[in-house]
């Protein structure tokens, strides 16, 4: 059931494996990549708990030495304070330009710990075990790394592509039912950018997926990662077409920062909520037809998940409010908000030419909902 999708960035050019069983087999599948038999981990203590010694036997199955760094969990890891301990622990380790590093664990620590690797020594290989449905199909693979601020998320990084990615699809066995149908959100989304058939094929068998079938595991995100290496191949450092990955992430951004980034809503549940939005504001732009929001939307009730912002719970801002939270996003480019919209399902693109007035009634339509 191993599929490996290779993502062809010349030097910087890296395979993601796929599959059950990848933790167990990490020391073969790494050695070759070692000039000397020791690695170094970094994980979160959650994760630790799961999935560390699995990784550390595989490792030493081939002879490989490993030492561990346990963080603590969370979004808040990703802090300067924390960069500074990755990156003096790893000197500790004595870890070298050519040695590896191990970031094992969600999006926190894969962009934490791939940042950390972006400047230390100038640049040091990496290789993600991501164990989250989300890292796996969307933050382990194609270089974004990054660390927050006071002013905003992910705002200092560096784009810095692991050497290797072993999507273990035996971890996401371990996740809440909650957090595998945030990753969801990302999986679905690629259906939504670029691939009609993807989405009707998530259409049939995503619920059987998210009961636990392996083989519709291993395919979705083997679909989710080829879409993404292919676009990542293209545009490398988003200076175009890799927008197109932040379908549904504007809405999604603004109610992260309206919810207060916490349990209130998961970042995957926002890019699901945000997909259903950038679709109806697409429909009522007439760029796509009635029924492909109604069509986003009926999937995400049949899934269980969250729909409509009368999901969300809480109170939310106003419409305005929102709008104003949009225009703190990063893909501000000149002072003009872009928008990934679409033509249809599979079919996105991205433009600045989005009418504000449009998307404050669908704002407001949507909150009066609640
Ligand atoms: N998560 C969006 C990107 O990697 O570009």
């Amino acid at each position: 059931m191993r599929e490996t999708v290779h993502v062809p960035l010349g030097a910087r050019a890296y395979d993601v494996v796929i599959g059950p069983g990848l933790l167990a087999q990490a020391g073969a599948l790494i050695s070759p990549m070692l000039p000397r038999p020791r690695v170094a981990i970094v994980t979160e203590t959650r994760v630790a708990a799961l999935h560390l010694d699995a990784l550390r036997a595989g490792l030493a199955a081939a002879g490989i030495q490993s030492e561990a760094l346990e963080l603590p969990p969370g979004e808040t890891t990703k802090s300067w304070a924390h960069l500074e301990q990755v990156s003096e622990w790893l000197l500790d380790q004595k870890i070298e330009r050519r040695d590896v590093v191990i970031a094992l664990g969600g999006g926190v620590i894969g962009d934490l710990v791939g940042f950390a690797c972006a400047i230390l020594r100038r640049g040091v290989r990496f290789v993600q075990v991501p164990t989250s449905l989300l890292a796996q199909v969307d933050s382990s693979v194609g270089g974004k790394t990054a660390i927050n601020a006071s002013q905003g998320k992910n705002l200092i990084g560096a784009f810095h592509q692991p050497s290797l990615v072993l999507a273990d699809t035996d971890t996401l066995n371990t996740l809440t039912p909650r957090d595998f149908l945030s990753g969801y959100g990302e999986v679905m989304k690629y259906g939504l950018l670029g691939d009609a058939d993807f989405f009707e094929w998530l259409e049939q068998n995503a619920p059987a997926m998210a009961g636990g079938d392996m083989g519709l595991r291993v395919r979705a995100v083997k679909r989710s990662v080829e879409m993404k290496a292919a676009i990542v191949t293209r545009d490398e450092t988003e200076q175009g077409e890799r927008a197109l990955l932040n379908l549904g992430h504007t809405f999604c951004h603004a109610l992260e920062a309206a919810t207060g980034y916490g349990d209130r809503l998961l970042h995957g549940e926002g890019v699901a909520i945000g997909c259903g939005l950038a679709f109806e504001v697409s429909s009522r732009l007439g760029l796509c037809s009635q029924e492909d929001p109604s069509r986003v939307r009926a999937h995400l009730k049949a899934m269980g998940m969250k729909t409509d912002l009368s999901d969300i719970p809480g109170d939310l801002p106003g419409a305005e409010a929102l709008l104003e939270l949009m225009g703190q996003d990063k893909k501000v480019v000149a002072g003009t908000l872009n928008f990934v919209m679409a033509r249809g399902i599979g079919d996105a693109f991205v433009t600045s030419d989005v009418s504000s007035q449009v998307v404050l009634d669908v704002l407001n339509d949507a909150l009066s909902m609640r």
